[in-house]
């Protein structure tokens, strides 16, 4: 039997890269799986997963579309076990230069995404559940040009503590994952060549992670193995910042 079977897990920004590679895993371990993406290529991989698994289109940082994303989590499965916390985006800006929208908006979708996704899920959620939030290890210093998202990811960080407090009384488990690297559309996204491949040197283990790779992290964080571990951090990176 599967490490989740008859679970079932709300996994967003799962259209491609670690999102795709959770819903994938999850659902070979036996749990339900609801897809959800703003772009609609999610709706491909719901349909190669056949049986247990749904898409919904879905921009996290609107309140109405969680509600729409509750909405199909209970007609078709009656109940929510497992939120990944995982979409994302990335960008270049320096304090002196970042418009305070894009600031806004890196916020939007790294830390009020995942509250609104809390209070959506909470409610439908049964003692044993869990949540994990997908930051950064941006979330660990501070870089040049990387404030908007960086500071984003310490904040949902930070949001991961605090909510595990108020969340451990209902018996739901709530943490987080920080990625190093990752070899994903968002990384490959950035390269050039030279800064990707010196980026790459500096891992002690000389790569970068894989989607699949992080997806076993968040397996463990989802299945009840990790029944006594709430608020905590997991730095997947390769032993960078060891
Ligand atoms: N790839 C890396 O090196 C790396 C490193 C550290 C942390 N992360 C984090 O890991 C998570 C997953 O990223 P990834 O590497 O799979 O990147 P990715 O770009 O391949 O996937 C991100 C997904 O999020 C979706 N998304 C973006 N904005 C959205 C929105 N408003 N609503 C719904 N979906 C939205 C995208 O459509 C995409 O499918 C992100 O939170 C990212 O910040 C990635």
């Amino acid at each position: 039997m599967g490490l989740l079977h008859d679970k079932v897990a709300v996994i967003t920004g799962a259209a491609r890269g670690q999102g795709e590679a959770e819903a994938r895993l999850f659902h070979a371990e036996g749990a339900s799986v609801i897809l959800t993406d703003i772009t609609d290529s999610g709706a491909r991989i719901a349909e190669e997963l056949g049986d247990r698994a749904v898409f919904c289109r879905h921009d996290v940082s609107s309140v109405t579309d969680w509600q729409q994303v509750a909405q199909v989590a209970r007609d078709n499965f009656g109940r929510v076990d497992i939120l990944v916390n995982n979409a994302g985006v990335t960008g270049y800006e320096p304090v002196d230069a970042i418009d305070p929208a894009a600031m806004q908006r890196y916020l939007d979708i790294h830390l009020f995404a995942a509250l609104h996704g809390i209070q959506a899920m909470v409610p439908l959620m049964t003692a044993g559940g869990s949540i994990i939030n997908v930051a950064s290890t941006a979330a660990l210093r501070g870089y040049p040009h990387y404030v908007g998202y960086g500071v984003s990811k310490w904040a949902l960080r930070g949001l991961t503590r605090y909510a595990s407090h108020d969340l451990v009384g209902r018996n739901i488990r709530i943490n987080t994952i920080l990625p190093g690297g990752v070899e994903t559309p968002m990384l490959l996204r950035d390269d050039d060549g030279d800064l990707i491949d010196a980026a790459r040197a500096a891992v002690p283990m000389k790569r970068f992670g894989t989607a699949e790779e992080l997806a076993q992290t968040a397996l463990f964080l989802a299945s009840d193995r990790s029944s006594y571990t709430t608020g905590a951090e997991f730095v997947v990176d390769g032993g960078l910042n060891a």
